[in-house]
């Protein structure tokens, strides 16, 4: 037995937070009866449990990790007809979806899951779960541009929380750099718009790791299962957000 409103999460209804809203609103029903008590406790095995009267998919959870290629787009359809990372999940018959998101040009380590609760913990600003990039960029930028990286930078939203920046590659002949960076947050196109801050654009991205998760030697367009270890400890990480000091 759970209690209702972990179980609507699991199922991807929506947040905790907002699946107690829709108890108290009325809009769950246990095998027939609305229920509209917090901590109602149900058996999402042999329950019937409906939201604004639709049975709510009880499926095995899955945790995918998939090294997106470039030229894939993560959401579920794409009216332009592109394709789509489903495209290259046909053995999983659940209906997963990725754990944030990343550029149809970026390419690298992808998580997808059809447990909304890990997905909505995992990707919550506040939780700060690091993430960190290769990213191939125009020019050799200065170590005092990077300096303004690794403080935090000013986007047209704001503020970016301190990254950790490092020099991999620097090519004289092609006038290109290859940086890691480790940012703490998920803003759309964050790490293109953080380097175009500092004029030097990104030619490459890819992303190797997400929390301590790395995508080694993973395949381009494969993907695996997460061990239960490695669900654990993504869930225990985002649990204990720590952000790195300026
Ligand atoms: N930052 C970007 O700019 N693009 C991504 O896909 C991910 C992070």
């Amino acid at each position: 037995m759970e209690r209702l409103q972990k179980i609507l999460a699991q199922a991807g209804i929506a947040s905790r937070r907002k699946c107690e809203d829709l108890i108290v609103a009325g809009k769950v029903e246990v095998n027939g009866e609305v229920v509209t008590t917090l901590g109602t406790k149900a058996d999402p095995d042999q329950d019937i449990i409906t939201v604004s009267g639709r049975p709510i998919r009880n499926e095995k959870k899955v945790y995918l990790v998939m090294n997106k290629p470039k030229g894939v787009i993560t959401s579920a359809s794409d009216p332009e007809g592109r394709k789509i990372v489903s495209d290259y999940l046909r053995d999983i018959k659940e209906r997963v979806y990725p754990v944030g998101r990343l550029d149809y040009d970026t390419e690298g380590l992808l998580l997808l899951t059809n447990d909304g609760e890990f997905a909505n913990l995992l990707t919550h600003p506040k939780h700060h779960v690091p993430k960190t990039y290769m990213a191939t960029v125009k020019g050799v930028p200065h170590g005092t541009e990077l300096d303004k990286l690794k403080q935090g930078i000013m986007l047209d939203d704001g503020m970016t929380a301190p990254a950790d920046v490092e020099y991999k590659d620097i090519d004289t002949a092609k006038n290109e750099a290859t940086i890691s960076i480790t940012i703490h947050e998920g803003r759309n196109r964050q790490v293109r718009r953080m380097f175009e801050a500092i004029s030097h654009p990104v030619i490459k991205l890819k992303r190797i790791s997400f929390g301590e998760l790395l995508l080694q030697n993973l395949k381009r367009g494969l993907f695996r299962h997460l061990t239960k270890n490695e669900v654990e400890d993504l869930i225990k990480l985002a649990k204990s957000p720590k952000l790195p000091k300026k």
